[in-house]
Parts: structure tokens; C-alpha cells; sequence
């Protein structure tokens, strides 16, 4: 450990320590920064039993700053250790950032990968010139203590029809070999995928390229390339597509799309072959609907579920929707709950893990058009819809969320000051037969049919105790108070509770 590694570590655990304790819209089963800013999932993996969930951290500056990398760890996907800062801008080649990346469990160790920012001093757009971006390995045999950092590709090595933005480095084994994907913006502005592949994981050699025939996208961000019950997966996060009515709503947008060809789903084999292969742009899915999703990462965990884990924040909307609540409470952004993924045909399911479940209390029955006054904001709300009838979920007498059965069509919005700017955001979907709505203080999670569609929003109510309202509800609505609630709090039900 370098001096600068040293001070670094102790200035964030002052800063930590310091923090507000008094935080009203703080979460309770979702990750959120210890203090400071949180954006990316990074690292994700499952190493000797533990699940190891990194992201990008900026403790120095709710608003964001230069990156390190927090660090949480779990057994169960419910209690959480949060270990502190294992890397930080301490090195010449990550001066302005750790950026994102990867882990990989391989011969026993935790290996991470990530991008080193660094912004040169001059007169640069740091677009096509001005920036240092390296690929960096860093090897652990505890899967706490990361030394001795290695760059395995330098800025310089990358192909020369691209810009200084390529990063993100997903890596991953596949027999003998290793395969890294890499986000990137080319000199013509086209978002791609850089493919590398090694078989030491300190040589690595460009592959290939994987984009789509015509630009979809100025950038693509945090890739991720893995099989999915038998199709395979080509996740990004592209930046510059133009905003439609019921896609694109997002500045930003994270989707993915199923690799095809005209006859049908084709295998990893044929994905990564030499040979071109293009992503048709038709084939995009978003991730999610709602206002706060970016980002996202994948792993395969131990028990072989491929778990998706989101950043629930959405960067420079400032002027648009904010989160100003936590920002005068010190800290900004969260993670979604890891989302086991399952493939149905040409889509892709996400829905929370099984795990989730256990935090459930006893059900209680609402009654549709009953007020509910709920002094907790943690719960898990579910409503059972087989008629696939018309839905509408009301805060503060506000709708905020609907599911038009004749247009076929759901929506999520506000109009007051509880969504702090967030309007409208609308999704097609298929007949409404499910819902599941987790609520945790100022985050919500909207699941549609077992998460054929997923909306991820914060927002923002008023009081410590909001009235809830099923409007319009399905044969049965049912709510689950939450165990991780904030000590013990009662819960008034106006209407009364069957
Ligand atoms: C995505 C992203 C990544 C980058 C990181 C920096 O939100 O811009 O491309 O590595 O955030 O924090």
C-alpha cells in the first residue's frame, strides 16, 4: 500500500464517521453509499460462498467526484458488511478515477478489473484526445486486501479508429481462454464493443468488434456478454439515442439485445467468432422503464442464476429531476435488489431473488378504494390481477403508478413535489396478470408480470407516514410489511386492515 492509498483510507473513514446520521429518506434493503455519492455496480460476483458487491463511490462529493470503489459483502443477499474502500485513485494511471469493471473468481483469487481515469493537463476536448483510460488488473487472495495493480492494456493499445473513451472491462473465462468486453465511443461516434481475449489475463489481444450496422448511440457503456438459458446476451448502456414515446424516455438508456441471425437465436461459438457479427438495433429491449436505472452488471452466482444488479440513479438529469431530499442528507443514489434473470422467448425476465422474499412478515389483505395510512415505508405490495384488469396506485390521493387494461399500456409519474421532476414514463406491456411493487423509504420498484417489465424511480413523499390507495386493485392485493423496518413503528390503517 502506497502513502497516497494510506491517507485516502483515512480520510474516507473520517468522512464516514462524520456523517449525518439523521437521514429520513435512507433505505433499508437496498445498498446505498455509507456517505457521499454511489453510482455503478462494480465487481459482482460470488467468491468462497460470499456475494461481493463493489460500486463506484464518491464519498468526498454527493454530486459526484473522483471515483473509488466502495465495497459490500453478503451471504444471503439480506445482511450486508460494508468493507471499506479496497481501491482507490492512488496510482498515476487512476489518478482522476477507478472507473468501472469486473471481477473474476479464478484459481482461488478475486480478480478485478477496471478502467484508470485520467484527464490530462492541456487544451483537449477529452473526447478524441486528453484522456488516459487503461485496462488494470488487481489480484486478491482474501477477496478484501486488492494490491499491486497492473495495467494489462494501455490507453495507447487500443485500436486507432477509436476515441480515449473505451472502458468498463467485463471479463470472463470460457475454457482455456479469457474474453474481455470493453465499452467504447469511435472517432465517428459509434458505440461499440471491444472484444479481447488472453490466455494469461496479462496479454490480452483485440478480437473483434461488436456493434450494429448503423450507429445506435454515440457511446456504449458497461458491457456485458454472457448465455442465458440457451440464447446469449449482449447487454450495454448506450448513450445518444433519440427520446420516443415509449422508448428512449431516459437521457441515457441500458438494454440488451438476444444475438440472431436470420435463422434464429445463435450460439456464444458463433458470437465470438472472427467473423463479424452485428447487433441489430430492432432487437434493443431497456432493461427498465422508470426514471433511476442505469448501468447495470451481471454474474453468475454458485447456484448458476445470472443476477442482474442495476444503479438506481440516472447521471446529468439534474436540471430535469433531482434528489434533492438525500443530497442535504449527504448522500446520493442507491443499487437495485439483485434481480435473477430468466429468459421468456425474445425477452428477458427480471425479478427480485427468492432471497428478497425472506424479509416478508405476514400478509395483510388491502381492500381496493380503502386508505391505508402506513407510518412504514418499507413494504412489498402484490397484487394478484388474473382478470387483467385496470390498475391505479395512489399516494397522498397522487397516482403514481397505472395499468390501462383497454390500452394495454402502464404508467408511472408524478405531478407534485414527490417525484422531485419526475413526470411520466409509459411502457406497452401484455395483459396485467401481476404486480409486485417493493417500497423502501424514497425507492420503489415496480415489477409487471413477474418482470417482463420493470420501472426502478425514487421519489419522495412528504411526511414520515403516507397514505396509500388502491384505487383500482386485482382479485387480491396483498402487503407485506418488511422485517428490516426501521425499529418497530405501528401501522394505522384508516380503512382497518382485513
Ligand atoms: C457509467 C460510467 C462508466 C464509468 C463510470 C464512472 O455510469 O460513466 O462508463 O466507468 O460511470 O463513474
Amino acid at each position: 500500500m502506497n502513502a497516497l492509498h494510506q491517507d485516502l483510507t483515512k480520510l474516507v473513514k473520517i468522512v464516514e464517521k462524520a456523517s449525518k446520521k439523521e437521514s429520513p429518506y435512507r433505505l433499508y434493503f437496498h445498498l446505498m453509499p455509507p456517505v457521499g455519492w454511489l453510482n455503478d455496480p462494480n465487481g459482482l460476483c460470488q467468491y468462497r460462498g460470499r456475494y461481493h458487491v463493489f460500486f463506484q463511490y464518491a464519498p468526498f462529493d454527493v454530486r459526484g467526484g473522483v471515483k473509488m470503489w466502495g465495497h459490500y459483502v453478503s451471504q444471503d443477499f439480506i445482511h450486508w458488511e460494508y468493507l471499506g474502500v479496497p481501491l482507490l485513485p492512488d496510482q498515476p494511471f487512476d489518478c482522476h478515477g477507478v472507473y468501472s469493471g469486473s471481477a473474476l473468481s479464478d484459481d482461488g483469487n478475486l480478480e478485478l478489473y477496471y478502467t484508470g481515469n485520467v484527464k490530462f493537463a492541456g487544451d483537449f476536448d477529452y473526447i478524441q484526445t486528453g484522456r488516459g483510460a487503461d485496462t488494470i488488473r488487481v489480484v486478491s487472495g482474501d477477496g478484501i486486501c486488492f494490491e499491486k495493480k497492473q495495467v494489462v492494456i494501455n490507453h495507447t493499445a487500443y485500436p486507432q479508429t477509436y476515441t480515449c473513451h473505451v472502458r468498463d472491462p467485463k471479463v470472463w473465462k470460457r475454457g482455456k481462454l479469457y474474453y474481455m468486453a470493453l465499452g467504447a465511443r469511435s472517432r465517428n461516434s459509434q458505440g461499440s464493443v471491444l472484444l479481447y481475449q488472453s490466455e494469461n489475463k496479462i496479454d490480452w489481444d483485440f478480437w473483434k468488434e461488436i456493434t450494429t450496422k448503423t450507429a445506435f448511440g454515440f457511446m456504449w457503456e458497461c458491457p456485458d456478454l454472457f448465455e442465458l438459458d440457451g440464447a446469449v446476451v449482449l447487454s450495454v448502456s448506450p448513450q445518444g439515442l433519440t427520446g420516443e414515446k415509449y422508448r428512449f424516455q431516459n437521457l441515457y438508456q441500458s438494454g440488451y439485445f438476444i444475438a440472431k441471425d436470420s435463422t434464429g437465436f445463435i450460439s456464444m461459438d458463433k458470437v465470438l467468432d472472427k467473423a463479424q457479427f452485428y447487433a441489430d438495433e430492432n432487437d434493443f429491449i431497456e432493461w427498465d422503464m422508470g426514471f433511476d436505472f442505469y448501468a447495470p452488471q451481471t454474474f453468475l452466482d454458485e447456484t448458476g442464476r445470472r443476477i442482474l444488479i442495476g444503479w438506481a440513479g440516472m447521471p446529468d438529469v439534474e436540471d430535469v429531476y433531482d434528489n434533492q431530499p438525500t443530497i442535504e442528507e449527504g448522500w446520493q443514489h442507491a443499487l437495485t435488489v439483485p434481480r435473477e434473470l430468466i429468459r421468456k422467448e425474445n425477452r428477458i425476465l427480471q425479478y427480485p431473488v427468492e432471497e428478497l422474499l425472506s424479509l416478508r412478515e405476514e400478509p395483510i389483505l388491502l381492500q381496493q378504494g380503502k386508505e391505508y395510512k402506513l407510518q412504514e415505508r418499507t413494504f412489498d405490495l402484490e397484487i394478484d390481477n388474473p382478470e387483467g384488469t385496470s390498475i391505479v396506485l395512489q399516494i397522498e390521493d397522487e397516482t403514481f403508478f397505472s395499468y390501462d387494461a383497454e390500452a394495454n399500456m402502464a404508467r408511472l409519474g408524478f405531478v407534485g413535489e414527490m417525484g422531485r421532476g419526475r413526470k411520466l414514463r409509459q411502457a406497452k406491456t401484455e395483459k396485467m396478470f401481476h404486480l409486485r411493487v417493493l417500497v423502501d423509504t424514497s425507492l420503489m420498484e415496480i415489477y409487471i408480470n413477474h418482470g417482463e417489465i420493470v420501472f426502478t424511480t425514487r421519489y419522495y413523499p412528504k411526511q414520515k407516514e403516507s397514505t396509500w390507495i388502491i384505487k383500482q386493485g386485482g382479485a387480491e392485493n396483498r402487503l407485506y410489511l418488511l422485517k428490516c423496518r426501521e425499529s418497530v413503528q405501528q401501522m394505522v390503517g384508516k380503512g382497518g386492515f382485513t
